[in-house]
């Protein structure tokens, strides 16, 4: 028979000690928010165990953004959310979960996982569940044993030789003896939902924190158990930001791993910063302090040279990013080639082939299929036709101080060194602009400008002139 699960996640809690503007449940992790892990594991547990079930989210503090933000993911459109209105405690969070979910009747046990431990998997759940069913608990804590157990609360074994009944004891309400123990309860739990409906309703907050804990449900009177994980760094907790980097250094190494097996090969991964959201295909190459971030995709055989950074962005294969490029918001096409030093702004497209060389900047531009843009250019808000090459010191002047205009240069066309075209602007297929032109006026197809002083030459006048000074 089919076993049925609830889900839910405890995120209502503040987190003060994180010091962020955006509420706990949103810090930003790996590219992605700390809620977005239990969420993870969560969906991948039902998955995999191919069960029936439900995961619901207990909101609070700065409940709205919590909501919205989950709600974004359409993959998160059968998630139930719960407001807890007053943060009595975890064990309130658990009560009114119990008291509001529509699930609670469908469900055979329920998983309680708390937002800030965003390292555990469905592996741990699996585990848990199985040794659940072994045993025959009404619950299971997955506790861990640490040389630095400040701040959680401790695993106390029941007197007997019995390896069922325990009690949590909190930081705040232990004593000098109970300090002592490094055994530590890590925040998840399985309970069956008959023996947790049961329990739930005597929970008290008599207690150093006037608190309603959910562990006080442990006690040496139910059958209960706890799973001592070795894996220590799996149930890490954020609740500084000290932590906050910790588990983001952990995820980021775990990230470069899956892609290492994935094909993508790396020169020195530890200064290498990858975005859990980001997608690698097999065959590229990565070199030192590139940084990776956002939903990007990067295609087969792409080279990343060295610090080059790259967000939001969709960069085809084959492609080379020579060192120092900074890419924002852009679709690079197969076989093209961008930098060094180059600036690929939000907006812009180039096309296969495409040359983008130094210390070039590109806003809201398309370039076509082999256009070439090879040296110190500005080019925004424009369209540069295929084949068309354009020279170096070449800049669009898009912007009349109050509006943005646009610059439309057709295919094959040859623009000399240090040109500047005052937008708009339009020149036809086929044009040629002589080298050190200001156009202001649209050119038909297959024309020629040239727009500069014309040039005097005085012989022997150099040294003349000179005198005079
Ligand atoms: C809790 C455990 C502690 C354990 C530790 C592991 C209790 C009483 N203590 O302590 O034994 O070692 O986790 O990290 O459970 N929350 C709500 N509503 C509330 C209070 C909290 O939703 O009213 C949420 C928080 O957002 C958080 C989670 O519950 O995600 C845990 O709360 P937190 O305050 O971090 O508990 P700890 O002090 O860490
Ligand atoms: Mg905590």
């Amino acid at each position: 028979m089919m076993d049925r699960f609830g889900i839910v996640i405890l995120a209502a809690g503040k987190g003060e000690r994180l010091r962020l503007s955006q509420p706990k449940p949103l810090a930003p992790v790996q590219g992605k928010k700390l809620v977005d892990y239990p969420l993870q594991a969560s969906k991948r547990f039902l998955q995999k165990s191919n069960d029936y079930g439900n995961i619901s989210v207990i909101l609070g503090n700065g409940k709205d953004e919590v909501k919205s933000y989950i709600e974004t993911d359409t993959n998160h459109s059968d998630i139930e959310f719960i407001v807890q209105e007053e943060q009595l405690g975890t064990g309130d969070a658990v009560k009114t979960y119990i008291s509001k979910s529509k699930f609670i009747k469908e469900t055979d046990y329920i998983i309680v996982m708390c937002a800030d431990t965003p390292l555990i998997t469905e592996i741990e759940l699996s585990r848990m569940f199985k040794l659940m069913g072994q045993n025959n608990v009404n619950a299971v804590v997955a506790s861990f044993t640490t040389d630095n157990p400040v701040g959680y609360g401790r695993i106390v074994k029941s007197d007997s030789d019995s390896e069922f009944g325990l009690t949590i004891v909190e930081e705040k309400d232990a004593n000098l003896e109970i300090k002592k123990i490094q055994e530590v309860n890590s925040g998840l739990y399985i309970f069956k939902t008959s023996f947790l409906i049961d329990h739930i309703g005597a929970l008290n907050s008599n207690n150093q924190s006037n608190e309603f804990y959910l562990t006080d449900i442990f006690t040496n009177d139910y059958k209960v158990m706890n799973m001592n994980f070795s894996e220590k760094d799996t149930f890490l907790g954020v609740n500084n930001l000290e932590q906050l980097e910790k588990v983001s250094k952990i995820l980021r190494k775990k990230k470069i791993e899956m892609l290492r097996s994935d094909g993508v090969r790396f020169i020195d991964s530890d200064s290498v910063y990858i975005d859990d959201s980001v997608n690698i295909c097999a065959g590229s190459l990565i070199y030192p302090n590139v940084v990776i971030e956002g939903n990007t995709s990067i295609g087969e055989n792409v080279i990343i040279d060295v610090g080059c950074v790259i967000r939001n962005s969709k960069i085809n294969k084959n492609v080379s990013l020579k060192s120092y490029s900074h890419l924002e918001e852009v679709i690079v096409h197969e076989n093209c080639s961008v930098g060094p030093f180059a600036r690929l702004r939000p907006g812009s497209e180039l096309s296969k082939e495409v040359k983008v060389g130094n210390f070039v900047e590109i806003k809201k531009t398309l370039l076509k299929d082999g256009a070439k843009v090879s040296h110190l250019s500005y080019v925004g808000d424009a369209e540069i036709g295929e084949g068309t090459n354009i020279g170096c010191g070449f800049i669009t002047c898009n912007y009349d101080g109050v509006k943005k205009h646009k610059t439309i240069i057709g295919s094959n066309c040859f623009v000399g060194s240090d040109t500047q075209v005052v937008a708009p602007v339009e020149i036809g297929n086929d044009s040629f602009v002589a080298s050190g032109s200001t156009i202001n006026q649209s050119m038909p197809e297959g024309s020629f400008a040239i727009s500069r002083g014309r040039q005097t030459t005085k012989e022997g006048m150099a040294k003349k002139f000179l005198k005079s000074k």
